[in-house]
């Protein structure tokens, strides 16, 4: 019998434990009982719909056939993201410290990880069996990966549960743009269009190196939302460090390791010519997208937001605030869950 049915449960009850008015233990206690919910959501959904291994999962033969069509950009871009990837080992470590007396956030990162594993070894499968690079070529490259170690101190904000949630908001963001563009390229390269063909709807995945970065793509966005609700949560609860957070994550944004993977110039090179990444690019595929998902209508709102949300009580309840597109805190009578 299998271990799950088919269906999801709508929605986990964890028993009411906030009793008392909102002081701030309080709405930590609310808050981890919502991130649980999240997190129980998330993980549910990763068991059932994402649980794919990229050594049995990818049309590897196909890689192989098609892979000479690919251009000397692509697979700069492709070795590029494999190198990004393979820090998964600081990305996991390098905050696991912060969550050491945190169960939940401590599962969701290695639950995280274990997802984040499989995209390094995709890209080594693409890599490869698209014949664009040999197997030593690809140890050599896994070999000097070594040499740069990532830590959260390289990107503001990112130095605390709330701002680690921040930052991979943003970052699992732009990575999956970063692999839907990368499809887009590919299938154009194949002679595709960027829509599956009948013949690829019909057997039910994409071809070759396409299928994979649509497969990976899906863990991005997964990704994207779970930090998402996370970040949602805490502006319900702790709306003005929120804010002061994700102004710091913001302004100093910048992609992981980068400036640290082995073909780094051969990478930033590519991007250039191809148009693959700028700040423009950035605002309008992820910042803004971003925003909007907060809730805000564009930056100007988020400013708006930031300055308002200083002057909020302490003491406001979850319910007791609402934030509107234009970045205004609307602030309402609620009972204090004692009295409710
Ligand atoms: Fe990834
Ligand atoms: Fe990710």
């Amino acid at each position: 019998m299998p271990f799950f049915e088919n269906k999801l449960p709508v929605k986990f009850h964890l028993p009411e434990i906030v009793k008392g008015p909102w002081t701030r233990e309080a709405k930590q206690r609310a808050l981890n009982r919502e991130l649980l919910e999240h997190y129980i959501e998330y993980f549910g959904k990763s068991m059932q719909t994402r649980n794919w291994s990229p050594w049995h999962n990818f049309p590897l033969e196909e890689m192989r056939v098609l892979g000479h069509r690919l251009s000397e950009e692509t697979i700069h871009l492709i070795e590029g993201f494999l190198g990004v990837e393979e820090y998964v080992g600081d990305y996991v470590n390098g905050v696991l410290e912060y969550f050491r007396d945190n169960r939940l956030r401590r599962n969701l990162q290695l639950q995280w990880g274990a997802e984040e594993t499989k995209h390094g070894i995709a890209w080594e499968l693409v890599l490869k069996h698209s014949l664009v690079r040999t197997e030593e070529h690809l140890n050599a490259y896994l070999d000097k990966v070594r040499n740069f170690r990532w830590t959260p101190e390289q990107h503001p904000g990112a130095d605390t549960p709330l701002g680690v949630s921040a930052y991979a908001m943003v970052q699992e963001r732009a990575t999956y743009f970063n692999y839907q563009e990368m499809r887009a390229r590919i299938r154009e390269e194949y002679g595709l269009p960027l829509n599956p063909n009948a013949e690829e709807q019909g057997r039910g995945y994409e071809a070759g190196a396409s299928e994979a970065f649509r497969v990976v793509g899906v863990d991005e966005i997964a990704h994207h939302g779970i930090f998402l609700k996370l970040i949602q949560s805490y502006i319900r609860y702790f709306p003005s460090m929120t804010f002061e957070t994700l102004t710091k994550v913001f302004s100093g944004f910048a992609m992981p390791s980068l400036l640290g993977i082995p073909n780094s110039r051969h990478f930033l090179r590519a991007v250039n010519r191809t148009d693959f990444y700028s700040t423009p690019i950035h605002r309008e595929k992820v910042h803004n997208p971003v925003l909007k998902a907060l809730g805000l209508e564009n930056h100007d709102a988020f400013e708006r937001a930031v300055q308002f949300a200083r002057k909020l009580p302490e003491n406001l309840g979850p319910d007791s605030v609402k934030l509107s597109k234009l970045g205004e805190w609307v602030v309402g009578y609620e009972k204090s869950p004692a009295t409710s």
